[in-house]
């Protein structure tokens, strides 16, 4: 399975932090945003991995990472979204990467305590189709949110609902076979302009072809004031994924 992490977008919710440089180089605690995002996926066994940038500072991406070295890894693939054109745009530029092959997605804000080995196992072993990753929380407004059916199937997912139909979020991390990339150009834009990754995951269900489990550990996302102070505190405090 490869890897692909989406670091772009213009972070117009942390301005003007981000007025400068990209969101995802911001800390989180001790070390820069987008290597936590980048070790979920090494944990995970996953070595042949893409970073969409975009938006400020791309250049530095490279200047920081390289080819990996740090993180045991011999060579990294970049590619740069223009714009803001959403999260499933930014998945549609890999589609030469993943030849074919399921790719693992994880938003480079997204941060998580402990490792989804056991996800990315049990998606080796399905078929094809996609499987998403679900965490329970006090919030789920702010995300994507599954509705259940009784036998425990998600029957749709709403994107950042008023009245939420479950307590669950779906966090930034996804696993797709290559339909994906025929799927994403199917996609119309949302009313916020961008190609949504939650239209994504409803064509999935349409099919019959979602999975999910449930995420063990801490997950948040870094994308607003709140959550970027959260994830720092989160990984400072119970010392999980400190880069040391
Ligand atoms: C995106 C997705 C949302 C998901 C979230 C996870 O939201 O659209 O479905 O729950 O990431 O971090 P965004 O943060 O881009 O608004």
């Amino acid at each position: 399975m490869k890897g692909i992490i989406l670091a772009g977008g213009l972070g117009t919710r942390l301005y003007p932090l981000t007025k400068v440089t990209n969101k995802h180089l911001l800390p989180i605690y001790n070390a820069p945003m987008i290597y936590y995002p980048l070790r979920c996926l090494v944990t995970a066994g996953i070595k042949d991995i893409m970073i969409v940038t975009g938006g400020n500072s791309a250049g530095d991406f490279l200047k920081l990472l390289g080819n990996g070295r740090d993180f045991g890894l011999k060579h990294l693939n970049y590619t740069y979204q223009e714009g803001e054109g959403g999260i499933a745009e930014a998945l549609g530029l890999c589609e030469h990467f993943a030849e074919n092959e399921k790719v693992c997605v994880v938003l480079g804000d997204n941060i998580i305590e402990k490792n989804i080995l056991d996800c990315v196992k049990a998606f080796e072993a399905q078929k094809d189709g996609a499987m998403i990753i679900l965490k329970k929380v006090p919030d789920p407004e702010r995300f994507g949110v599954p509705m259940f059916a009784a036998d425990g199937r998600i029957v749709r997912i709403e994107e950042k609902p008023e009245r939420p139909g479950s307590d669950y979020a779906v966090t930034g991390i996804y696993m797709y076979d290559s339909t994906v990339f025929d799927i994403i150009k199917t996609l119309k834009p949302s009313d916020r302009g961008e190609l949504e990754i939650t239209d994504v995951n409803n064509a999935y269900i349409k099919m019959g072809n979602l999975e999910w489990r449930e995420l063990d550990g801490w997950w948040t996302d870094a994308g607003t004031f709140d959550s970027l102070l959260k994830a720092s505190r989160l990984v400072a405090e119970t010392g999980a994924n400190k880069v040391e």
